[in-house]
């Protein structure tokens, strides 16, 4: 979840219609019938499978902007591991439903609070929120908005806050990856991954070490990894060490659990982990299979091997100076060519479940996207 933003509650019919309040009279005169299309939000309605996200029409009614606030008209956004497991009920940032999910996306700016002085109606921007983001009108606060290059399209906006920001936190800021080091980076065909291993290319001779599904390997190849390891079919620790018999400098982890003290051996002396701890939780039991085996270490251990184990979890950053200057770089090095998400495939709100089946399943090779335009019939 996107820290930077007070808890949101949980939506409320009351909510719902103040948003499209403020959103219909943006968009008043622009409509022929006099009276405004319908206001569309995925809603998380309970804990389950992929039925419990409903695509709901809002209600109209009044409402306000808040004075710092920009109004949305949401195209296009980011689907995250996270809200598959928001939709189990095991990702605690979540709010209990009913609640709009969504932490990332792009769009159009349809009005703005009255203090916003640096964005205005018309502006193409990717937005953050803790949640709330898979609606087509969303009021977001403007110091999470972000004007988007010109030729970055809407899919790409949305495909980049996540990803990238977590991505460059754990390499740059925790790990401090330097030019000559070697990296593991675990799911280095899903979005985190590919976002990881761009940033690596951005330092000089960087050695990636990625582990994916057999059939994905070809792609991360191509996309900058220079060890693919099926981790499906083989023992990554033993293709590591095949490959590099000291080891890697730094660990991305998002699998916890007994991963973690693979990935801490694996590490060369002054070697970091950078933990994301979220990992590739399905359900309850592999949650708790996965605390159980949650690595403990004294700091006379990390002394004694001179190594380092860090944190990182985007949703209890909160640190709106430290978003917004990774969000300044991240869309810099995209203006210089040097980063470009990589779409899987685009869902339109209807198609949510399959979107989220997509990911569950392990069939994506880079971002899950969702697109507000309803679904043409055929
Ligand atoms: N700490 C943080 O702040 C933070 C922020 C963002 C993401 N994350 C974590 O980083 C990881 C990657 O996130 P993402 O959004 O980029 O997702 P993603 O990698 O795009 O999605 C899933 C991919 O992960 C691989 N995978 C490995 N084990 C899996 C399993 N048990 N179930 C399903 N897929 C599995 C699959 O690829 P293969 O076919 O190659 O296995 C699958 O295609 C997740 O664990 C997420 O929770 C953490």
């Amino acid at each position: 979840m996107i820290p930077v933003l007070p808890p949101t509650a949980p939506v409320s019919e009351s909510h719902i219609t103040r948003v499209h309040h403020v959103w219909r009279k943006a968009r008043e005169e622009k409509t022929p019938e006099g009276r405004p299309p319908p206001c569309r939000a995925l809603v998380l309605t309970g804990y389950g499978g992929y039925d419990k996200v409903k695509l709901q029409v809002t209600k109209q009614g009044d409402a306000k902007l808040g004075p710092g606030d920009v109004l949305l008209r949401v195209k296009a956004c980011g689907l995250n591991f996270a809200e598959l497991m928001g939709r189990q009920g095991l990702y605690e940032p979540l709010p209990a439903p009913p609640v709009i999910m969504g932490m990332e996306g792009s769009g159009v700016i349809e009005a703005v609070g009255e203090e916003v002085k640096d964005r205005k109606v018309g502006d193409r921007v990717i937005a953050m929120k803790r949640s709330g983001m898979w609606q087509d009108v969303v009021a977001v606060p403007s110091d999470l908005t972000f004007p988007m290059p010109e030729n970055m399209s809407f899919e790409e906006g949305a495909a980049i806050p996540v990803n990238y920001i977590s991505a460059y936190l754990m390499l740059f800021e925790m790990a401090n990856l330097k030019p000559g080091k070697s990296v593991l980076v675990h799911m280095a065909a899903g979005g985190v991954g590919i976002a990881a291993t761009q940033l690596c290319q951005t330092v000089p001779d960087v050695t990636v070490f990625g582990t994916a599904s057999a059939s994905k390997h070809e792609t991360i190849t191509q996309g900058g990894v220079t060890h693919p390891i099926d981790y499906r079919t083989r023992d990554y620790v033993e293709e590591v060490r095949k490959i590099s018999p000291k080891g890697v400098d730094i660990v991305l982890d998002p699998l916890g659990g007994s991963d973690t003290q693979k990935g801490f051996d694996l590490l060369k002396p002054m070697g970091s982990a950078a933990n994301g701890v979220t990992g590739p939780k399905r359900n309850l039991m592999a949650l708790m299979k996965l605390w159980y085996n949650q690595l403990s270490i004294s700091a006379l251990k990390l002394m004694q091997t001179n190594k380092a184990i860090g944190g990182f979890h985007l949703g209890y950053l909160e640190d709106d100076e430290l978003i917004n200057r990774t969000m300044s770089e991240l869309l810099e090095l995209y203006r210089q060519g040097k980063i470009k998400p990589r779409i899987d495939s685009c869902h339109h709100f209807e198609e949510v479940a399959d979107a989220m089946r997509r990911m569950h399943e392990r069939q994506n090779i880079g971002k899950v996207i969702l697109l507000t335009e309803p679904k043409k019939k055929d």
